[in-house]
């Protein structure tokens, strides 16, 4: 098998998974990673570890992980690009949507593989839920309602809770509904921070489905999860667990027409399903090698989506301003 020589600029919180993977898995041969506070994770077994992505791009690579702060995807993403170099760049795309609208322009037409780290796509529990909703099990569906707080990553200085965490959201309603085209929100700022923390936003996605959206950095309960509302109950996906469940509405009929209306749906069946289970981050990578050696790029979230999910996020952001 052709393995791809790759590096990974950035050995932080999410860059250590990309450094572990790529020297573990046979798709790559890692050639080394960049960061100038070393190896701080102690990741790196085999290849080096450079303080400039400029040391890097000497040994020859020809595809890389750019998972450097968000402010500073953009640098890296150009340089790379000057130097003919496939990339995978963590979410959001980068620091604002000025910056994301020149990578889109300045990988357009280059033949280079660019693609953008939304990696819950990526999750189990999501890929069968979309394939379930592909399959119409809700029939039509009525809402999204998607989950994401817990304690705040100190480490995150660059960008608020709606461009760290609420892009995960914003991609995974826009891949399963379509695009996002009412949003309001409502953000707060209770860490004194310039950026905000918490974010509560509703609004409608493709075929008139209603969306809902909570993020927060200030909450004690770790919660990622994708619930979706449809005529024939609901499938709920928790994104830590990978595990999928679908409440079913109750089928019991009644004689007594009254209180039937009156309760609505009932409760039906509940089913957690057995279904096979990947690390994302993995699944992620192997779809940006099969990209880069001619396979298809259909699964890789396109720069252009990751544009299209930083505006969403920016609207959100300026919203409450
Ligand atoms: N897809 C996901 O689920 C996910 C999860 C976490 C973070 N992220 C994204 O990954 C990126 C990094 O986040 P993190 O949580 O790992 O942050 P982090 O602060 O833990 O890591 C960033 C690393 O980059 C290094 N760095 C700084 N400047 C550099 C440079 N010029 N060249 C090379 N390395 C440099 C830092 O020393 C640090 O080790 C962010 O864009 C974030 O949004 C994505």
């Amino acid at each position: 098998m052709s393995q791809v020589r790759i590096g990974v600029i950035g050995l932080g919180m999410m860059g250590r998974h990309h450094g572990r993977l790529c020297q573990s898995l046979d798709a790559f041969d890692f050639v080394g990673a960049v960061d100038p506070q070393g190896d701080q994770y102690g990741v790196i077994h085999q290849g080096q570890v450079f303080s400039d992505t400029e040391s890097l791009l000497k040994q020859g690579i020809e595809a890389a992980v750019i998972a450097v702060p968000t402010h500073l995807h953009y640098e890296t993403a150009m340089q790379l690009r000057e130097a003919g170099i496939h990339v995978l760049i963590e979410k959001p795309l980068a620091g604002t949507t000025e910056e994301a609208a020149e990578i889109v322009e300045a990988f357009e037409g280059s033949g280079l593989i660019a693609a953008v780290g939304h990696v819950e796509r990526c999750n189990p529990a999501l890929n069968e839920m979309r394939q379930r909703l592909n399959k119409e099990q809700l029939g039509p569906v009525f809402s999204i309602s998607t989950v994401r707080t817990g304690p705040f990553p100190a480490r995150i200085t660059d960008v608020g809770v709606v461009k760290d965490l609420a892009t995960h959201d914003i991609d995974i309603v826009r891949w399963l509904a379509g695009e996002i085209h009412e949003i309001h929100s409502v953000t707060k700022h209770k860490m004194d921070r310039q950026h905000e923390d918490l974010m509560v936003a509703v609004g409608l996605a493709g075929d008139n489905v209603a969306v809902s959206m909570q993020v927060a950095w200030i909450s004690p309960i770790k919660q990622r999860s994708v619930t979706v509302l449809g005529e024939k109950g609901a499938l709920q996906a928790d994104l830590l667990s990978s595990d999928l469940t679908f409440f079913e509405n109750g089928h019991t009929s009644s004689e007594w027409e009254a209180i039937q209306q009156m309760r609505g749906v009932t409760e039906g069946n509940v089913t957690r399903y057995a279904f096979s289970k990947s690390e994302p981050i993995q699944i992620e990578l192997l779809r940006f090698k099969e990209a880069i050696t001619g396979g298809s790029d259909d699964d890789l979230v396109s720069l252009e989506d990751g544009l299209r999910t930083l505006q969403v996020a920016e609207d959100l952001i300026k919203e409450t301003q």
